[in-house]
């Protein structure tokens, strides 16, 4: 299915799953950053639409739960898939749940948790030093989940 994939991203991990997502499903499908890039892609031109990004404080960013609520009547037409990156695998319902509204989520035909990836060196060091002390480790985190970004794929051939 041709499927737009829009995405929140900081530091690159969930716009590289995006990427991999639409780049999986073929199909011209393509993968735009929430903002100008999503502003200017029109929906009517795909038969679905993926939606998602990286949680930060246990929140999408709020451009993106904007750029949800103001498109939810579309996107209630069309196939939809979510999907969230985090570090906290076992919060992951939680961050669907608080993140999405209620008629997407029971909308939505998949809701993909694409695991995570932090890279202390992105960060400063305040930052750097509240991940070490929230995360208990001094190293980057690959918790990338390549095989759940296939999965997201797969369900919109
Ligand atoms: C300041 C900060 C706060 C974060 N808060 C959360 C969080 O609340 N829950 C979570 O699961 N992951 C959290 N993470 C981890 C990110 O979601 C993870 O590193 C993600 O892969 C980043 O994606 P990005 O490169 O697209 O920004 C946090 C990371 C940072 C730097």
């Amino acid at each position: 299915m041709k499927t737009l994939v829009v995405y929140a991203s900081k530091k690159g991990y969930a716009k590289e799953c995006a990427r991999h997502v639409a780049d999986g499903i073929g199909s011209d499908s393509i993968a735009v950053q929430v903002g100008r890039e999503a502003n200017t892609a029109n929906i009517d031109n795909y038969e679905a639409v993926i939606v998602g990004g990286s949680i930060h404080m246990g929140n999408l960013s709020g451009s993106l739960k904007s750029w949800l609520a103001n498109h939810a009547q579309e996107l209630l037409e069309k196939p939809l898939g979510l999907f969230v990156c985090g570090l906290g695998e076992e919060e992951q319902e939680q961050y669907f749940t608080k993140n999405f509204p209620s008629e997407l989520l029971e909308h939505a035909k998949i809701k993909c948790y694409l695991g995570a990836r932090l890279i202390l060196k992105q960060y400063n060091p305040i930052i750097r030093a509240m991940m070490k002390k929230i995360t208990k480790k001094d190293e980057d985190i690959h918790m990338e989940r390549p095989e759940a970004v296939k999965a997201c794929a797969d369900a919109f051939k």
